[in-house]
Protein backbone atom coordinates (compact mmCIF):
# COMPACT_ATOMS: atom_id res chain seq x y z
CA UNK A 1 0.00 0.00 0.00
CA UNK A 2 1.03 3.51 0.26
CA UNK A 3 4.16 4.94 2.48
CA UNK A 4 1.95 7.26 4.10
CA UNK A 5 1.69 8.00 7.93
CA UNK A 6 -0.92 7.59 10.52
CA UNK A 7 -0.41 9.13 14.15
CA UNK A 8 -2.28 7.09 17.01
CA UNK A 9 -2.76 9.36 20.21
CA UNK A 10 -2.78 7.13 23.20
CA UNK A 11 -1.04 4.23 21.89
CA UNK A 12 0.20 2.75 24.26
CA UNK A 13 -2.94 0.90 25.67
CA UNK A 14 -6.54 0.26 24.98
CA UNK A 15 -8.15 1.14 21.92
CA UNK A 16 -5.15 3.20 20.23
CA UNK A 17 -2.88 0.03 20.81
CA UNK A 18 -5.79 -1.34 18.55
CA UNK A 19 -5.93 0.94 16.12
CA UNK A 20 -1.94 1.26 15.66
CA UNK A 21 -2.00 -2.48 14.83
CA UNK A 22 -4.86 -1.97 12.47
CA UNK A 23 -3.48 0.52 10.56
CA UNK A 24 0.21 -0.66 10.75
CA UNK A 25 -1.37 -4.11 9.37
CA UNK A 26 -2.78 -2.03 6.31
CA UNK A 27 0.64 -1.06 5.40
CA UNK A 28 0.80 2.50 6.83
CA UNK A 29 3.86 4.03 8.82
CA UNK A 30 3.44 4.92 12.11
CA UNK A 31 3.93 7.63 14.70
CA UNK A 32 2.81 6.26 17.89
CA UNK A 33 2.31 9.07 20.56
CA UNK A 34 1.53 8.84 24.00
CA UNK A 35 3.01 9.74 27.91
CA UNK A 36 4.31 5.82 28.44
CA UNK A 37 8.17 6.11 26.46
CA UNK A 38 9.29 2.30 27.96
CA UNK A 39 5.99 1.23 26.30
CA UNK A 40 6.41 2.72 23.08
CA UNK A 41 9.95 1.84 22.67
CA UNK A 42 8.90 -1.83 22.89
CA UNK A 43 5.96 -1.17 20.35
CA UNK A 44 8.26 0.60 17.91
CA UNK A 45 10.38 -1.83 17.56
CA UNK A 46 7.19 -5.00 17.70
CA UNK A 47 5.49 -2.82 15.30
CA UNK A 48 8.45 -2.70 12.51
CA UNK A 49 9.14 -6.27 12.82
CA UNK A 50 5.50 -7.09 12.76
CA UNK A 51 4.29 -5.19 9.51
CA UNK A 52 7.93 -4.22 8.08
CA UNK A 53 6.80 -0.43 8.09
CA UNK A 54 8.16 2.92 9.62
CA UNK A 55 7.71 3.46 13.12
CA UNK A 56 8.48 6.38 15.74
CA UNK A 57 7.28 7.27 18.79
CA UNK A 58 6.45 10.61 20.67
CA UNK A 59 6.45 10.79 24.40
CA UNK A 60 4.47 13.67 25.43
CA UNK A 61 2.33 14.72 27.99
CA UNK A 62 -0.98 15.56 25.42
CA UNK A 63 -2.55 17.45 28.47
CA UNK A 64 0.23 20.27 28.32
CA UNK A 65 -0.42 23.31 26.36
CA UNK A 66 2.28 23.31 24.01
CA UNK A 67 1.62 19.23 23.01
CA UNK A 68 -0.02 19.70 19.73
CA UNK A 69 2.71 22.68 18.28
CA UNK A 70 5.09 20.02 19.08
CA UNK A 71 3.74 17.41 17.35
CA UNK A 72 3.20 18.94 14.95
CA UNK A 73 6.80 20.83 14.70
CA UNK A 74 7.98 16.91 14.39
CA UNK A 75 6.38 15.68 11.92
CA UNK A 76 7.07 18.68 9.61
CA UNK A 77 11.13 18.76 10.63
CA UNK A 78 10.99 14.54 9.92
CA UNK A 79 8.53 15.39 6.93
CA UNK A 80 6.56 12.72 7.90
CA UNK A 81 3.57 13.03 6.19
CA UNK A 82 0.36 12.56 8.32
CA UNK A 83 -2.54 11.06 6.04
CA UNK A 84 -4.38 9.48 8.51
CA UNK A 85 -4.92 11.29 12.32
CA UNK A 86 -6.30 9.19 14.84
CA UNK A 87 -6.82 11.66 18.18
CA UNK A 88 -7.36 8.88 20.57
CA UNK A 89 -5.55 9.61 23.93
CA UNK A 90 -8.28 10.62 26.97
CA UNK A 91 -8.67 9.50 30.57
CA UNK A 92 -11.61 9.78 32.91
CA UNK A 93 -12.45 10.23 36.72
CA UNK A 94 -15.71 10.21 38.86
CA UNK A 95 -17.02 12.42 41.33
CA UNK A 96 -18.64 15.15 41.48
CA UNK A 97 -17.41 18.51 39.65
CA UNK A 98 -17.27 21.00 42.62
CA UNK A 99 -15.16 18.08 44.39
CA UNK A 100 -12.79 17.68 41.35
CA UNK A 101 -9.17 18.21 41.74
CA UNK A 102 -8.57 21.35 39.72
CA UNK A 103 -5.05 19.81 37.88
CA UNK A 104 -6.94 16.58 37.18
CA UNK A 105 -9.86 18.53 35.83
CA UNK A 106 -8.05 21.17 33.55
CA UNK A 107 -5.20 18.37 32.25
CA UNK A 108 -8.58 16.27 31.07
CA UNK A 109 -10.05 19.30 29.79
CA UNK A 110 -6.61 20.04 27.89
CA UNK A 111 -6.60 16.48 26.59
CA UNK A 112 -9.66 16.13 25.34
CA UNK A 113 -10.68 19.54 24.17
CA UNK A 114 -7.37 21.39 23.15
CA UNK A 115 -5.62 18.99 22.27
CA UNK A 116 -8.19 17.04 19.97
CA UNK A 117 -9.00 20.33 18.34
CA UNK A 118 -5.43 21.81 17.50
CA UNK A 119 -4.32 18.38 16.10
CA UNK A 120 -7.16 18.62 13.54
CA UNK A 121 -6.44 22.04 12.93
CA UNK A 122 -2.39 21.57 12.44
CA UNK A 123 -2.54 18.31 10.70
CA UNK A 124 -5.86 19.33 9.19
CA UNK A 125 -4.79 22.27 7.34
CA UNK A 126 -2.02 19.96 5.37
CA UNK A 127 -4.89 17.62 4.52
CA UNK A 128 -7.03 20.42 2.74
CA UNK A 129 -3.94 21.47 0.77
CA UNK A 130 -3.00 17.82 -0.48
CA UNK A 131 -6.62 17.10 -0.68
CA UNK A 132 -6.57 13.98 0.89
CA UNK A 133 -6.45 12.88 4.47
CA UNK A 134 -8.79 10.94 7.37
CA UNK A 135 -9.39 12.23 10.97
CA UNK A 136 -10.85 9.56 13.42
CA UNK A 137 -11.58 11.53 16.73
CA UNK A 138 -12.55 10.34 19.49
CA UNK A 139 -15.91 10.67 21.83
CA UNK A 140 -17.68 8.60 24.15
CA UNK A 141 -21.51 7.60 23.96
CA UNK A 142 -21.03 9.78 27.55
CA UNK A 143 -21.56 12.80 24.57
CA UNK A 144 -25.47 11.48 24.35
CA UNK A 145 -26.61 12.27 27.71
CA UNK A 146 -25.58 14.90 30.60
CA UNK A 147 -24.76 12.37 33.67
CA UNK A 148 -23.99 13.23 37.37
CA UNK A 149 -19.93 12.12 38.30
CA UNK A 150 -18.96 12.40 34.56
CA UNK A 151 -19.32 16.23 34.27
CA UNK A 152 -15.77 17.08 33.21
CA UNK A 153 -15.69 13.44 31.33
CA UNK A 154 -18.89 13.55 29.90
CA UNK A 155 -19.23 17.30 28.59
CA UNK A 156 -15.66 17.14 26.65
CA UNK A 157 -16.65 14.08 24.89
CA UNK A 158 -20.07 16.21 23.89
CA UNK A 159 -17.06 18.81 22.54
CA UNK A 160 -15.36 16.36 20.62
CA UNK A 161 -18.68 14.94 19.10
CA UNK A 162 -19.81 18.45 17.71
CA UNK A 163 -16.36 19.59 17.07
CA UNK A 164 -16.00 16.52 15.00
CA UNK A 165 -19.36 16.95 13.23
CA UNK A 166 -18.32 20.53 11.96
CA UNK A 167 -14.98 19.79 11.16
CA UNK A 168 -16.36 16.90 8.54
CA UNK A 169 -18.95 19.33 7.22
CA UNK A 170 -15.53 21.83 6.56
CA UNK A 171 -13.46 19.40 4.84
CA UNK A 172 -15.91 17.13 3.03
CA UNK A 173 -15.26 19.21 -0.14
CA UNK A 174 -11.88 18.75 -0.22
CA UNK A 175 -12.17 15.04 0.18
CA UNK A 176 -11.42 14.73 3.88
CA UNK A 177 -12.74 11.77 6.15
CA UNK A 178 -13.51 13.16 9.99
CA UNK A 179 -15.61 10.55 11.76
CA UNK A 180 -16.04 10.42 15.03
CA UNK A 181 -15.63 6.98 17.14
CA UNK A 182 -18.29 6.45 20.48
CA UNK A 183 -17.11 3.88 22.51
CA UNK A 184 -19.27 2.64 25.22
CA UNK A 185 -17.81 0.81 28.40
CA UNK A 186 -14.62 -1.20 26.69
CA UNK A 187 -12.20 -3.63 28.50
CA UNK A 188 -8.94 -0.96 28.94
CA UNK A 189 -6.84 0.32 31.27
CA UNK A 190 -9.07 3.82 31.63
CA UNK A 191 -11.07 1.63 34.42
CA UNK A 192 -9.42 1.10 37.78
CA UNK A 193 -9.46 -2.70 37.99
CA UNK A 194 -10.10 -2.20 41.67
CA UNK A 195 -13.38 -0.90 41.38
CA UNK A 196 -14.53 -2.26 38.17
CA UNK A 197 -14.25 -6.04 37.28
CA UNK A 198 -13.37 -6.03 33.90
CA UNK A 199 -13.61 -9.53 33.21
CA UNK A 200 -17.26 -10.21 34.61
CA UNK A 201 -18.51 -6.73 32.67
CA UNK A 202 -16.54 -8.45 29.55
CA UNK A 203 -18.17 -11.40 30.07
CA UNK A 204 -21.55 -10.61 30.53
CA UNK A 205 -21.30 -8.19 27.99
CA UNK A 206 -21.58 -4.94 29.80
CA UNK A 207 -18.05 -4.52 27.89
CA UNK A 208 -16.60 -5.35 24.96
CA UNK A 209 -12.82 -5.33 23.54
CA UNK A 210 -10.85 -2.90 22.48
CA UNK A 211 -9.72 -4.82 18.99
CA UNK A 212 -13.83 -4.80 18.49
CA UNK A 213 -14.14 -0.85 18.91
CA UNK A 214 -10.93 -0.48 17.12
CA UNK A 215 -11.95 -2.18 13.85
CA UNK A 216 -15.85 -0.66 13.75
CA UNK A 217 -13.45 3.05 14.44
CA UNK A 218 -11.13 2.23 11.32
CA UNK A 219 -14.05 0.77 8.76
CA UNK A 220 -16.23 3.94 9.60
CA UNK A 221 -13.25 5.93 8.83
CA UNK A 222 -11.94 5.08 5.54
CA UNK A 223 -15.99 4.15 4.57
CA UNK A 224 -16.29 7.72 5.34
CA UNK A 225 -19.16 7.87 8.11
CA UNK A 226 -19.63 10.48 10.26
CA UNK A 227 -19.93 8.87 13.20
CA UNK A 228 -19.91 5.62 15.09
CA UNK A 229 -21.01 3.59 18.22
CA UNK A 230 -19.41 0.16 18.26
CA UNK A 231 -21.65 -2.92 19.57
CA UNK A 232 -25.14 -3.95 19.24
CA UNK A 233 -25.78 -3.91 23.49
CA UNK A 234 -23.83 -0.45 23.49
CA UNK A 235 -26.12 0.89 20.97
CA UNK A 236 -28.85 -0.56 23.34
CA UNK A 237 -27.48 0.44 26.36
CA UNK A 238 -27.07 3.83 25.01
CA UNK A 239 -30.88 4.08 23.61
CA UNK A 240 -32.09 3.55 27.33
CA UNK A 241 -29.63 6.26 28.53
CA UNK A 242 -30.61 8.39 26.55
CA UNK A 243 -34.46 7.90 27.15
CA UNK A 244 -33.84 8.02 30.53
CA UNK A 245 -35.51 11.52 32.36
CA UNK A 246 -33.53 13.69 34.51
CA UNK A 247 -35.69 13.65 37.17
CA UNK A 248 -34.89 9.54 37.17
CA UNK A 249 -30.79 10.42 36.94
CA UNK A 250 -31.16 12.80 40.18
CA UNK A 251 -33.26 9.53 42.08
CA UNK A 252 -30.63 6.71 40.90
CA UNK A 253 -27.58 9.39 41.93
CA UNK A 254 -29.05 10.29 45.39
CA UNK A 255 -28.30 6.14 45.69
CA UNK A 256 -24.49 5.71 44.81
CA UNK A 257 -22.03 6.10 47.24
CA UNK A 258 -19.62 7.98 45.45
CA UNK A 259 -21.81 11.03 45.79
CA UNK A 260 -22.30 13.46 48.81
CA UNK A 261 -25.87 12.99 49.33
CA UNK A 262 -26.29 15.40 51.99
CA UNK A 263 -29.72 17.21 50.45
N1 LIG B 1 -12.74 2.30 27.71
C1 LIG B 1 -13.97 2.82 27.58
O1 LIG B 1 -14.95 2.30 28.14
C2 LIG B 1 -14.18 4.04 26.74
C3 LIG B 1 -15.51 4.43 26.49
C4 LIG B 1 -15.72 5.58 25.73
C5 LIG B 1 -14.66 6.30 25.25
N2 LIG B 1 -13.38 5.90 25.52
C6 LIG B 1 -12.28 6.73 25.01
O2 LIG B 1 -11.40 5.94 24.25
C7 LIG B 1 -10.11 6.55 24.26
C8 LIG B 1 -9.06 5.50 24.53
O3 LIG B 1 -9.22 5.04 25.86
P1 LIG B 1 -9.00 3.53 26.28
O4 LIG B 1 -10.29 3.02 26.77
O5 LIG B 1 -8.29 2.78 25.22
O6 LIG B 1 -8.11 3.72 27.60
P2 LIG B 1 -6.57 3.46 27.87
O7 LIG B 1 -6.25 2.03 27.67
O8 LIG B 1 -6.31 4.05 29.21
O9 LIG B 1 -5.83 4.30 26.72
C9 LIG B 1 -5.71 5.69 26.79
C10 LIG B 1 -4.39 6.06 26.21
O10 LIG B 1 -4.22 7.50 26.25
C11 LIG B 1 -2.99 7.78 26.91
N3 LIG B 1 -3.03 9.03 27.62
C12 LIG B 1 -3.89 9.41 28.59
N4 LIG B 1 -3.59 10.63 29.04
C13 LIG B 1 -2.50 11.04 28.33
C14 LIG B 1 -1.71 12.21 28.34
N5 LIG B 1 -1.96 13.24 29.15
N6 LIG B 1 -0.66 12.29 27.51
C15 LIG B 1 -0.36 11.27 26.68
N7 LIG B 1 -1.08 10.13 26.61
C16 LIG B 1 -2.13 10.02 27.44
C17 LIG B 1 -2.85 6.63 27.88
O11 LIG B 1 -1.58 6.57 28.44
P3 LIG B 1 -1.50 6.15 30.02
O12 LIG B 1 -1.41 4.70 30.03
O13 LIG B 1 -0.29 6.84 30.54
O14 LIG B 1 -2.73 6.68 30.70
C18 LIG B 1 -3.23 5.48 26.99
O15 LIG B 1 -2.20 5.15 26.08
C19 LIG B 1 -10.18 7.66 25.31
O16 LIG B 1 -10.35 8.91 24.68
C20 LIG B 1 -11.41 7.32 26.10
O17 LIG B 1 -12.00 8.46 26.70
C21 LIG B 1 -13.12 4.77 26.24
Amino acid sequence: MKHSYALITGASSGIGLEISKILGAKGYNLILVSNQGEVLNELVAEFSEAFKVKVCSIDIDLSKEEAPKEIFDFCVDQQLEVEVLINNAGFFFFGEAVEADPKLAIDLVNLHVRTTSLMCTFFGKQMKQRKKGYILNTSSISAYKDFPGISYYGSSKAYIKSFTRSVRTELKRYGIHVTCLLPGATATNLYDPTIVNIPKAKKWGIMIGADKVARSGIRALFRNRSKVVPGFMTNLMNGFARATPHWLIYLISKRVKYFDNQD
